[in-house]
């Protein structure tokens, strides 16, 4: 069986492609998506890709990752500053956790630059567009086998 990874996504990027293009870029969610499971089948990874626009579903399903899933990568969105009820979950899974941003929340606005989900993330990856959802896996592909060999 291959190792899965869930790829959560927050409120609002159901509107990726159309939503503030100039920040964003122009992918659909579904585009990210597509390239995920593509190189993810590269990885040999399982991908399970999601979104929701509200927290508690996404609490929901941080929870249901613990035992199930090798790696978690998520773009926690908005929720990403505002959320500790999303940091207690993340806290509660053991394996990786890889934070991705479209943007570079580090250039845009004073408020986006604390981020609950990098307390507890293995590493974030922000500023490259949906570029940076391949880059979380690759990062995924290397953490999950460097805990097989120990
Ligand atoms: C985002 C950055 C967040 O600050 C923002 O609220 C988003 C998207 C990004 O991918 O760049 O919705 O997470």
């Amino acid at each position: 069986m291959r190792p899965k990874v869930l790829i959560l996504n927050g409120p609002n990027l159901n509107l990726l492609g159309t939503r503030e293009p100039e920040v964003y870029g122009r992918t659909t969610l579904a585009e990210i998506e597509a390239a995920c499971h593509s190189r993810a089948a590269n990885f040999g990874l399982e991908v399970d890709f999601r979104q929701s626009n509200h927290e508690g579903e996404l609490v929901d399903w941080i929870q249901q990752a613990r035992g199930e899933c090798a790696a978690l990568i998520l773009n926690a969105a908005a929720y990403t500053h505002t959320s500790v009820a999303i940091l207690d979950a993340l806290s509660a899974f053991s394996g990786p956790i890889i934070e991705v941003h479209l943007s570079n929340i580090f250039r845009r606005e004073g408020f986006r630059h604390h981020s609950f989900v990098s307390t507890v993330a293995h590493g974030v990856v922000c500023g490259f567009g949906s570029f940076g959802y391949e880059l979380a896996l690759e990062a995924a592909a290397r953490l999950i086998s460097a805990a097989r060999e120990n």
